[in-house]
């Protein structure tokens, strides 16, 4: 995976406080501290949960993967679908892994593994359908990470499967660029159950090729002062750029649906949710290099 911090991982006042407290740890928005905020905010999470369902239900699939799974959210809404037989979650964070088996403490039939989908170890399981829930498409943030992506997609399904993920309609960007460089502050309870303030900040550059940096300050007041910065750092796909990339990498586009994101600051902005059909791997493979 290309480093997901990149240039400039910060900006306005998370940069102001990394230059005066330099030894400020900048964390995976997906891990440590952070997550115990994002669950509450992701768990409740189903806009994006019937789209997928439709789509996965006219494959029946036996074993069904999520790539980018986190706590397992998209996997548990199949489930108890009746959506698959095996499931398996597939995600870099440690502490999606916690948060994944403590949700399916006592089931069978699911299993997590840490995975970069990008390394190039290449599968290390086989799949009828593979899955990834909110946009995470958007968490591959170079041409040659989602290059990789639908590489690991394509050697992950057995011949005649399918994958199922959403990405932004192609006018999203410009609804990005209208939201400027927002910020604002929320209340939370941590890992310990105290009350505490997460800043958030959103800058989107089209100029750099649709990057995407949301920021993330927690303050600490005990021996962890000033606090954490948190980051995710994606780049804004869009229908027709993940289209134009798929069939280079064996897949046909089978069925369409489409979801509206429901919260946060992408409230009502449209998704198309792509059930893609593995077909044989085209001689040159790949978009680009
Ligand atoms: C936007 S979150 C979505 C989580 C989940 N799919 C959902 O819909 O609730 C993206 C997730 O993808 C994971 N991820 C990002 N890059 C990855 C990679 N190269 N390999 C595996 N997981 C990755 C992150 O750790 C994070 O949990």
């Amino acid at each position: 995976m290309s480093d997901v911090r990149g240039d400039d991982p910060l900006f306005g006042p998370f940069l102001a406080i990394q230059r005066q407290f330099p030894g400020i740890p900048l964390l995976s928005y997906y891990d440590a501290d952070f997550f115990a905020y994002s669950r509450d905010a992701a768990w409740p999470q189903e806009w994006d949960v019937p789209a997928l369902a439709r789509l996965a239900s006219q494959v029946a699939p036996s074993t069904v993967v999520d790539v980018g799974c986190s706590d397992g959210r998209i996997l548990w809404h199949l489930r108890r679908r009746g959506i698959g037989a095996h499931h398996i979650g597939l995600d870099t964070s440690v502490a999606a892994r916690a948060s994944f088996e403590e949700r399916f403490a006592g089931e069978s039939g699911v299993h997590f593994r840490h995975l970069d989908v990008t390394a190039a170890d290449g599968p290390a399981v086989e799949a009828d359908l593979a899955v990834m829930g909110s946009v995470t498409v958007n968490s591959f943030r170079t041409h040659r990470d989602l290059d990789r992506l639908l590489g690991f997609l394509h050697g992950v399904l057995r011949p005649g499967g399918h994958a199922a993920f959403l990405v932004y309609q192609d006018h999203v960007p410009g609804l990005f660029r209208e939201l400027g460089r927002a910020m604002d502050a929320v209340p939370f309870r941590d890992a310990d159950g105290n009350r505490r303030l997460i800043w958030r900040g959103i800058d989107f550059a089209p100029e750099r090729d649709n990057d995407l940096r949301q920021n993330y300050f927690i303050q600490y007041d005990d021996d962890r002062f000033p606090g954490v910065l948190g980051l995710v750092r994606e780049r804004v796909w869009t229908t027709s750029e993940v289209l134009a990339a798929v069939g280079g990498h064996g897949f046909d586009l089978v069925a369409q649906d489409i979801a509206v994101v429901d919260d946060g600051g992408a409230e009502g902005w449209p998704c198309d949710a792509l059930l893609l059909r593995r077909t044989p791997r085209p001689p040159q493979g790949g978009t680009r290099t």
